[in-house]
């Protein structure tokens, strides 16, 4: 048969057509959906890495089709022959640009997120800088909203033909005549999916929910810290007969937890929205102090969905298997004035590990200002053991900074 007289697409070129039709609206919406979502979203970020490198495969493959089978002629020759080539050449870097850009983006981010495409396949990272991530970024977005604007008039363009030319062009694309119609239906039912894929991770978290905006959120008090035997339970009286009770501190709103730790040429640089102390402490007399600090793993956050909810997982914080990290002061003593060393254990992924804290206090009286530090010994608590966690230091740097107002111990009430 001359290629003149060939009616339609090869039957290849039709089904890889429509598949990666219904696939990139998927995508398309799911994509767009994506910047919204909090951490809950972890499983749609997968959903969108697994089906944006199908796609990429399935257009390299589409592309050698093209190659190797011959098509039904151009109908059109002049403006609108030249249009519709510039747009398929178009849609063509559109189908292999989007998801070499999204590989690109998720393989330079400073927490990198490993790949298991649909659950299974274990997908490496490029070997690119993080110098290009915001590249990526941009580059990523723009050809999403160029793909758009191509199918928009790609379609426009099929429309055209159809109903005002009448010369039957979706007969060529289709396997027989009269099934046109159910195909092109296929690029809303995509886009419809995508967006109960969004749906069902949940509503979007709002800024106060984000952790990173989050400040210092209390959150409820865990079991109180053990009391050293024949030591009255209630901390708050629990001191040396000797010397009036410490003082029982409430930690103010507004104050940070944070945490840094190098990451290769790169620092990652984060927070704990959601935390809280139970602290009963005589700057005077540090000897007698109790401090318990009860930390919301689930809250860390460096400012990214997917690099937060990564941090979260069983390879790093484990928030779902020990949603609380507590530390618990065993001595305290003063360094310097108004300098503070203290000793204590740390509980973290089910471990129990001493760690060291210091910290300095400015005010006087019952209002104080806290600052503080900790170095962090990953292994300790086996965080980061898997490939993603393969750049990052050993030792994680803590810092803190908040705001207490302290009450007597006769002014509690029981
Ligand atoms: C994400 C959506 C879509 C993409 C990426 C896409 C891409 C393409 C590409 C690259 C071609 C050129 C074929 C080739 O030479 O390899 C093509 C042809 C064609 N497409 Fe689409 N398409 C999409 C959706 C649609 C829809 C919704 C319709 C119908 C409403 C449609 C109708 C056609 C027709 C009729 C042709 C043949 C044009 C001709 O023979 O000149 N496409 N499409
Ligand atoms: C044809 C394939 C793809 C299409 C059409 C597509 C489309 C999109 C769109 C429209 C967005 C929203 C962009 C914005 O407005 O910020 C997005 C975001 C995203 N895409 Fe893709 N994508 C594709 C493939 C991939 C692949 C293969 C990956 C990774 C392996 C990926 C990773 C991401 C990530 C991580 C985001 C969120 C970026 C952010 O933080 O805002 N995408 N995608």
């Amino acid at each position: 048969m001359s290629e003149s007289g060939q009616r339609r697409y090869s039957l290849g070129a039709i089904v890889l057509h429509w598949v990666l039709a219904l696939a990139l609206a998927f995508q398309l919406s799911l994509g767009m959906g994506l910047d919204d979502l909090g951490r809950s979203g972890f499983a749609q970020f997968q959903l969108h890495k697994s089906i944006g490198i199908a796609i990429l495969v399935l257009s390299l493959l589409r592309l050698i089709w093209r190659l190797a089978h011959k098509r039904p002629d151009a109908l059109e020759g002049g403006f609108n022959g030249f249009l519709a080539k510039a747009v398929h050449a178009g849609l063509y870097l559109f189908m292999i640009g989007a998801p070499l850009t999204g590989w690109l983006l998720v393989s330079t981010e400073t927490v990198k997120v490993p790949t298991l495409l649909f659950g299974t396949v274990p997908w490496p990272h490029l070997p690119a800088p993080h110098s290009v991530n915001g590249f990526a970024h941009l580059s990523h977005a723009v050809l999403g909203w160029l793909g758009m604007a191509l199918i928009l008039l790609h379609v426009a363009g099929a429309v055209r033909h159809q109903w005002l030319l009448r010369d039957n062009l979706m007969a060529r694309m289709a396997p027989a005549r009269g099934l046109w119609l159910l195909l092109a239906l296929l690029l809303p039912v995509g886009w419809a999916l995508g967006v109960m894929e969004i749906k069902k991770a949940g509503p979007p978290q709002t800024e106060a929910e984000t952790p990173v905006a989050a400040v210092a959120e209390p959150i409820a008090p865990a079991a109180p810290a053990p009391a050293p035997a024949g030591e009255p339970s209630n901390a708050a009286v629990a001191a040396p007969e000797t010397h009036a009770a410490p003082p029982a501190w409430t930690v103010k709103p507004g104050g940070t937890l944070a945490f840094s730790v190098t990451n290769g040429a790169d620092k990652v640089r984060g927070r704990f929205g959601k935390w809280s102390g139970d602290i009963v402490f005589d700057p005077d007399r540090p000897e007698g102090a109790r401090i318990a600090i009860q930390v919301d793993l689930g809250s860390a956050s460096v400012g990214d969905p997917t690099q937060d909810a990564m941090l979260a997982s069983a390879d790093f914080l484990d928030a779902a298997t020990h949603p609380r990290a507590t530390y618990r002061s065993t001595s305290i003593r003063m360094v310097a004035p108004n300098r503070y060393a203290a000793k204590g254990m740390l509980s973290l992924r089910g471990k129990s590990r001493p760690q060291d804290v210091v910290f300095t206090l400015s005010g006087t009286g019952l209002s104080r200002h806290v600052e503080g530090s900790a170095v962090i010994n990953r292994a300790g608590f086996e965080i980061g053991t898997g490939e993603a966690a393969a750049a990052l230091a050993p030792t994680v740097q803590l810092t803190f900074s908040f705001d207490a107002t302290g009450r007597r111990a006769d002014s509690v009430e029981k």
